[in-house]
């Protein structure tokens, strides 16, 4: 088992590359069961969840190469030669639940297992069932896994989500693309990963209006063909990078950041007294005057402040001047990095899905436990501040969604090594 170590202190320069978006392409790769024809995805990034989408899909019948490093992925699924997306490989990955919808409504028929719950929460599946059920699929859960069929192919619905769900929103969606007449999703997400899909299906032949509002239009078509689509830049990498000058000073330019990626996050960065200005390369990111002020977050859908960024800009809060207040209103249990970031000499009191920080001068560096893949990077930033060495264990929550975590650091001046435990 890897660890990490991190020793703090040190002024950050220099740039970063951002990869493209995990979160964009664990639903792009799906798509492919949609269509006969190959689907080519560039600016991929190379991560363990992407290698575990594509064992899905392989375990599937469909064809995944993996070219360039990873940063290209040809798939392409002629024929599904197996409907059944098995617990062994659904566990380790919840967005499995994202072949669901694609190849109900190619194939008519799909068997899915339940994804379990994780470190944040239950996470349900009940939104997307609902949805495709709304479009005539016929589901029955039994052993663990949904049994889905719609034997003359799905209809057209509209579809009101009760509250929005990024995952749910994405299986609708392409589910719609092929179903007989027009669908409607209302109170639908709108993150920039489902402007991607859209944008990519739309190469593929769907018709599709309104991604990015609340409110999305699509009419089915007969078939969809294939497509080169370039991942969008992740912005939730984008965020934890402009985390790091934030915490420990100098000034870091991410290379293929973009504020309207970031724009809640960016804003609240401002008031905490970071300055992010836009080059033509990327995002610029240095502190403005020395201190971090302290200030209150919110977690929301997008635009809202993601909550993905929620356990980063906890560690900058932690030594920020003054009492900070932040919310978790997505998901149920999404404080466990409090715990390691408190043995660091932070000081949090969480109070069901509020953490109230009150700021210290220096963390110090400590042994901590990664738990989920945010809270994982959120300690590796804490230990970029702090006094003396911090090792990271279970770092490989952190390999899922980071490329390269230590070496993206230690580029732009960071003390950090990877080392086998
Ligand atoms: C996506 O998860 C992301 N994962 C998550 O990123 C992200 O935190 C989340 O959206 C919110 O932005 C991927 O895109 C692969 P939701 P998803 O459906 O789709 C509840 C990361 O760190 N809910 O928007 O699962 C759910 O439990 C990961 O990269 C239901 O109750 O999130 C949660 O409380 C973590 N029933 C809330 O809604 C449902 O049917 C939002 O979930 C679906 C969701």
């Amino acid at each position: 088992m890897d660890q990490i170590l991190v020793r703090g202190g040190k002024p950050l320069g220099g740039t970063i590359p951002i990869a493209g978006a995990k979160n964009a392409c664990l639903t792009l790769m799906p798509a492919t069961l949609l269509s006969e024809e190959p689907l080519t995805l560039t600016n991929a990034p190379r991560l363990s969840d992407i290698a575990t989408m594509t064992q899905l899909l392989a375990s599937l019948g469909a064809e995944v190469a993996s070219l360039q490093g990873g940063q290209v992925l040809a798939l392409s699924s002629h024929a599904i030669a197996n409907h059944t997306a098995d617990y062994d490989i659904v566990r380790k990955m919840r967005a499995s639940i994202l072949v669901l919808g694609p190849m109900l409504a190619r194939e008519g028929q799909a068997v899915v297992s339940l994804p379990g719950g994780c470190a944040i929460g239950a996470r349900p599946v009940d939104l997307h069932l609902k949805a495709l059920a709304a479009m005539g699929a016929e589901l029955d859960l039994r052993d663990g896994y949904v049994h889905a069929k719609a034997p003359g192919g799905l209809k057209g619905a509209v579809v009101e989500f009760p509250f929005v769900s990024v995952g749910a929103t994405e299986n609708a969606l392409m589910a719609a693309t092929l179903a007989k007449g027009t669908t409607v999703l209302k109170n639908a997400a709108r993150e920039p990963e489902i402007v991607d899909l859209a944008e990519c299906l739309r190469k593929m032949g769907a018709q599709i209006e309104g991604e990015g509002t609340s409110t999305i239009t699509i009419q089915g078509v007969d078939r969809l063909g294939g497509a080169t689509h370039p991942v969008v830049t992740d912005r939730i990498e984008l965020g934890t990078y402009m985390l790091a000058p934030a915490i420990c000073g100098g000034e870091v330019e991410l290379l293929g950041g973009r504020l309207n990626l970031v724009g809640a996050f960016a804003a609240k960065l401002d008031e905490a007294g970071i300055d992010v200005s836009e080059t033509p390369r990327g995002l610029l990111v240095r502190r403005r005057n020395g201190r971090v002020n302290a200030v209150n977050v919110v977690t929301e859908p997008f635009p809202g402040f993601p909550t993905d960024l929620q356990a980063q800009m906890m560690a900058l809060l932690c030594t920020a001047d003054g009492v900070s207040v932040l919310e978790e209103r997505i998901f149920e249990n999404r404080f466990m990095h409090a715990p390691e970031l408190i043995r660091m000499g932070a000081q949090i009191d969480v109070h069901g899905g509020t953490a109230t920080v009150t700021g210290v001068d220096r963390l110090r560096g400590a042994p901590v436990m990664a738990t989920d893949l945010r809270a994982s990077v959120s300690l590796i930033l804490a230990g970029l501040a702090a006094e003396g060495e911090t090792v990271v264990s279970r770092v490989y929550h952190l390999d899922r969604g980071y490329e390269r975590v230590e070496e993206k650091l230690r580029a732009v001046g960071a003390d950090i090594e990877r080392v086998q435990a």
